[in-house]
């Protein structure tokens, strides 16, 4: 007897790369995740090791208190939230609640790589809407538009390109959507960017029926570990992601932890202050090697390096990994000449652009 398959659509897929799995030993500058430069904010440790005491409950299946201190933070309505373990979680579920077999969601060329996984695992068709010049094209999402499309992927800003497109192109692709059509707007990196034309989409969702925005605490609150991502949404769309989420995701570490970190709005300060210097930096030094950076409004960089042999970014990704850097090459997102980097500390920064100079004059 054959033994038991998976479904052909699961068989084909292979599982995620996370290219966090260092050498074994020596100094490691972990660049590859996007995630926080500063690690954790102190209150959220804090408030981690008080809840250890109470790790044999299970956790709240709507964490009120933290839904609370984002409304008040944000301005917005602690009713719309929903939680889970990590924003990934969120986009499965929501994939998962709005496709069947054969329906098409569109996301963009260099779009976050879980949204094709999700659509898939769900049964869904992914539709690839080309990007211009690295950066979202709204026509061409509109143009992919089918009586088959149930949903839109947008990453803004996105990964990994750093790119990010203002409010009136966000309102230009709503307004161009069907009805039916749902729209997430993934604003994982939102708190890093300081432009006056950026919007992260919660008005959007507060003034109609088919707008998702989807936000993480594993960026700007440097929380990755615990797992915590939410999404602001319409009640039928919470509805739904209810009933398709595990019932706990968000667990009683992150929500303790995310509280905190929410209220300390010195931490976040902090980091965006970082940010805001030593991501220029960064791009200034590696542009003054000669590589191509792409303009990034977010906390990493995408880093294009020259097709000679000796000098490329297939070969770049190794050696810097030898040395105990590691960075996200792009071959995966089908831009092989390019390699994607965190912002991490003062230390590190310095670090990273002594060695890649030195990749490139070797
Ligand atoms: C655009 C985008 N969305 C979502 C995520 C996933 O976030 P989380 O850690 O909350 O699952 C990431 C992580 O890199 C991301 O870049």
């Amino acid at each position: 007897m054959p033994a038991p398959q998976p479904r052909p659509a699961i068989s084909a897929m292979a599982r995620y790369q996370p290219n966090l799995n260092p050498p074994a030993r020596g100094r490691i500058i972990r660049l590859s995740a996007n995630e926080g430069a500063l690690g954790p904010s102190p209150a959220a440790i804090r408030a981690l090791e008080e809840v250890t005491s109470r790790l044999h409950h299970y956790p709240e299946e709507d964490p009120s208190a933290l839904a609370d201190a984002i409304a008040a933070q944000l301005g917005l309505d602690a009713q719309r939230m929903v939680f889970g373990c990590g924003s990934d979680e969120l986009i499965l579920a929501l994939c998962l609640a709005y496709l069947s077999p054969g329906d098409e969601a569109i996301h963009t060329e260099y779009g976050f790589i879980m949204y094709p996984v999700s659509i898939r695992v769900a049964g869904g068709e992914p539709v690839v809407a080309p990007d211009s010049g690295y950066r979202v094209d709204v026509d061409a999402i509109l143009e992919r538009v089918t009586p088959r499309t149930r949903m839109v992927f947008l990453a803004n800003p996105n990964n990994p390109t750093g790119s990010y497109i203002g409010r009136g192109e966000l309102e230009r692709l709503h307004r161009g959507l069907p009805e039916d059509v749902l729209l997430v707007i993934d604003a994982a990196y939102a708190e890093y960017v300081s432009r006056n034309d950026y919007a992260s989409g919660a008005d959007l969702v507060e003034n109609s029926e088919n707008v998702v925005m989807l936000r993480t605490f594993s960026k700007i609150y440097a929380l990755a570990g615990l797992r915590l991502g939410w999404a602001y949404a319409p009640q039928v769309a919470a509805n739904a992601m209810h009933v398709v989420k595990q019932p706990f995701g968000a667990n009683r570490a992150a929500v303790a932890a995310g509280i905190a970190a929410v209220n300390d709005h010195e931490f976040r300060r902090r980091s965006v202050a970082h940010n805001e210097t030593w991501q220029p930096w960064t791009a200034q030094r590696l542009a003054g090697l000669g590589l191509t950076v792409l303009p990034s409004v977010t906390n990493f960089l995408m880093v294009r390096f020259p097709d000679e042999p000796g000098r490329t970014a297939a070969e770049a990704g190794p050696w810097l990994e030898q040395r105990g850097v590691l960075v996200r090459g792009m071959a995966g997102y089908g831009a092989p000449d390019f390699l994607r980097m965190s912002i991490g500390t003062e230390t590190e920064m310095q670090a990273v652009v002594e060695s890649i100079a030195e990749f490139l004059s070797a």
